[in-house]
């Protein structure tokens, strides 16, 4: 079975027990600014679990993209990835434990062809408030699991969520592959590490609400929220040895055989870092984030910079992502359009941030070489200076570490850990400033400056290029900043013709109309804003008379004229292939 037989066998087993199938979201959460990317099917579904009507129905099914960040580092073993799909199914209120087990237990046997012989179980051990689960062992009983194929564990391995801050949570069902080796020792079980056992399945009975105090309330629905890795599934079915040995990272690894002349036998570590990393930047990158030095746009920078120092590592030499990325495209574009649609932009960013890093590595050598001048003899490279180059020059700690090895020189990889975390904290608490977007605060200058930004949107569709899309948006008392894509400089006379039109727009006083209307009635009126596969919704969209019409949570001004006069102050690039405006108002 490859990787679409898995997609469409899972889909058509739940679309047949009368689920709707939804297409992936993005990457990017749209309504969750605690974490930076998608981390799980059940993510994009927040609003329902808690209780919305979708439109979909009550059982829903689909395939989505994930990047979990956690572990960037592990990357380069046999298990851990950044970028995996997640294969799930969700009841909204509808079935609960009983049809969820029957379900998983029927697509394992029936179509996944597991003996049951082959499977393990846990179930959730109960704590102060919370009944041991036994209704879900009764479950699993009756379809003939036995008493020692079922695990009972606690909190720790046994709840799941939320998948940010707060959100919807509950104890949850795990489903293990075992390998049948000998359990290591008595207390071997599905949560042992020893290799025995694979989890491939987690049903989540989704029935709490956990709140920013993290206090735990009963949700009004009691929901099922599944996820099966479908990597793991398809290692697992073919009987591979590892997920990089599936078909999955056959055309990837092979691209890469080809570029190196080398054998992914010969230096499985990098060959299945470089795969990870530029399937989940071409993934990044298809979701319109460019490399840049905070948020998303650092991961994405990393993990390009990385593949490219395990690139060099294989003796390939030059820029060659873009020669693996268009594998990953035509490989992925069936599952996600959205890739064959933005490919273009896809390998020149991915280009453009290649060149850029072997300059910098350049660069980096020789601030090595003046890090050993400056050492004074001491056979030790200081901890500042080291950090720098990872954190200046992109250099992984282990390349400074070979590069030191070497020369007969130590670096402390505990110090660097240290100055590493302390880096991550800030970055983290700079992530979450990108998320603040839109408005720092809703005084009447900002929000003068935020309709402007409305009107400098349409503006730069009608004078510059009809393909512009906001790509960021950041408010303050002071100005707006805009950034867009277009690969080249807005002209000044450009710049004239928006500043102008949007005088004029201001002085002709048009009113700003606040709506909720249905989704397709704003696609229909061709509104601006993110669209998400979420049919039947109602958005909120602010219009301006013919100018311009955005899917936005406001406050806006009630008419154009009390913007003030419009000026733009800077127009500059941001990153590749995506320029910025500051502007203010008087
Ligand atoms: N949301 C659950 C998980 O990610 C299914 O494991």
């Amino acid at each position: 079975m490859d990787a679409q037989g898995l997609r469409d066998a899972y889909v058509n087993f739940f679309i047949e027990r009368g689920h709707t199938y939804i297409r992936s979201a993005s990457l990017i959460p749209e309504n969750d600014p605690t974490v930076l990317f998608t981390t799980a099917g059940m993510h994009p579904l927040v609003p329902y679990l808690l209780g919305e009507k979708h439109p979909g129905g009550k059982r829903l099914v689909n395939f989505q993209k994930c990047i979990r960040t956690g572990d960037i580092e592990e990357v380069g073993d046999a298990t851990h990835l950044t970028f995996f799909e997640m294969l799930g199914n969700w009841s909204l209120g509808d079935y609960f434990k009983k049809e969820s087990i029957e379900f998983s237990f029927d697509l394992l046997k029936d179509v996944l062809k597991i003996d049951k012989e082959q499977l393990a179980v846990t179930a959730f051990e109960g704590e102060k408030g919370i009944p041991k689960d036994t209704e879900t062992a009764e479950h699993w009983k009756s379809h003939g699991m036995r008493e020692d194929q079922i695990f009972f564990y606690g909190r720790k391995d046994n709840w799941w969520g939320p998948a940010g801050q707060t959100g919807p949570c509950g104890p949850d069902t795990e489903i293990f592959f075992d390998n049948s080796q000998k359990k290591c020792g008595p207390a071997c079980g599905p949560a042992c590490k020893c290799g025995k056992y694979t989890e491939i399945w987690n049903n989540v009975f989704m029935q709490y609400f956990k709140d920013k105090d993290g206090n735990f309330t009963p949700l009004k629905q009691k929901n099922v929220d599944t996820g099966m890795g479908l990597e793991r599934v398809l290692c697992m079915v073919n009987g591979a040895k590892t997920v990089y040995d599936t078909s999955l990272f056959a055309g990837i690894i092979g691209k890469l055989e080809e570029l190196s002349g080398k054998k992914y036998q010969d230096d499985m570590r990098s060959f299945r870092i470089i795969s990870d990393h530029l399937r989940a930047s071409t993934f990044l990158l298809g979701d319109g984030v460019v490399p840049s030095k905070m948020g998303q746009g650092y991961i994405l920078r990393r993990l390009i910079r990385r593949a490219s120092r395990y690139m060099s590592n294989l003796g390939i030499e030059g820029v060659n992502m873009q020669k693996v990325s268009e594998v990953i495209v035509s490989e992925y574009s069936a599952a996600y359009p959205e890739l064959e649609k933005n490919k273009d932009s896809i390998y020149s960013q991915i280009t453009a941030e290649e060149e850029k890093f072997h300059k910098t590595l350049r660069k980096g050598l020789r601030r090595f070489d003046e890090m050993i001048a400056e050492s004074g003899g001491t056979k030790q490279l200081d901890g500042e200076a080291v950090f720098r180059l990872y954190d200046t020059f992109g250099f992984p700690i282990e390349l400074t570490q070979e590069l030191a090895a070497e020369k007969g020189y130590n670096v402390s990889v505990e110090d660097f850990n240290n100055r590493f975390k302390e880096h991550q904290e800030k970055s983290r608490a700079g992530s979450d400033q990108v998320f603040k977007g839109g408005l720092a605060d809703a005084s009447e200058q900002t929000t003068k400056l935020h309709t402007a930004t409305h009107l400098l949107n349409a503006a730069l569709k009608k004078f510059v290029d009809p393909n512009i899309q906001q790509k960021g948006s950041n408010i303050t008392a002071e100005r707006l900043r805009f950034d867009f894509n277009l690969d080249r400089k807005v002209e000044p006379e450009e710049l004239k013709a928006v500043e102008d039109y949007i005088n004029e727009v201001i002085k002709a006083n048009i009113p700003v109309v606040c709506e909720e209307i249905s989704y397709e009635e704003a696609k229909a009126r061709c509104a601006v804003g993110v669209f998400q596969e979420k049919y039947g919704e109602v958005v909120k969209v602010y219009s301006i008379g013919n100018v311009s019409i955005e899917l936005c949570g406001g406050p806006h001004v009630r008419s154009t004229g009390e913007i003030g006069r419009f000026r733009i102050a800077k127009e500059e690039s941001s990153a590749a292939g995506v320029r910025r405006i500051k502007a203010t108002v008087e």
